[in-house]
């Protein structure tokens, strides 16, 4: 919990933190020996974050994840920024899908906030959370 907050604050403080972060990822990704389709699952995982995140939205999320994952589905209801923040893992994969991008790829984006089930989806949890920005 800690350790996501803190890498939410590096995000708001790093310029351009998402575009790092999805580079950071996929880089991660590469050291630990994944293929170039989860590299590329890397890569796009956060691409339907809207682009008007703010602060609060981030901890928001973190703190709804952690203390109320069920009201989770009733936030990310609609078209506001942080309803879109929110449900950013099924709009990016909703957007890779229509790019023709594989279904590992897409199911991969689908389920990065979900607990992993495999072992493609423990090796993008964990670049993911070694990706700091
Ligand atoms: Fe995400």
């Amino acid at each position: 919990m800690r350790e996501r907050v803190q890498q939410t604050l590096r995000f708001v403080i790093a310029q351009d933190g998402d575009t790092r972060h999805a580079e950071r990822t996929a880089a991660v990704l590469r050291e630990l020996g994944a293929d170039e389709e989860l590299i590329l699952a890397g890569l796009l995982h956060d691409r339907g974050k809207p682009t008007g995140t703010r602060l609060w939205h981030r901890i928001a999320g973190v703190l709804i994840a952690r203390f109320a994952p069920g009201l989770r589905s009733r936030f990310a209801r609609g078209e506001s920024t942080f309803a879109r923040y929110l449900d950013h893992a099924r709009r990016g994969a909703a957007q890779a899908e229509a790019e023709g991008r594989s279904p590992r790829v897409v199911r991969l984006i689908a389920r990065h906030h979900e607990p992993p089930r495999d072992d493609d989806e423990r090796l993008l949890a964990r670049a993911d959370r070694e990706a700091l920005p």
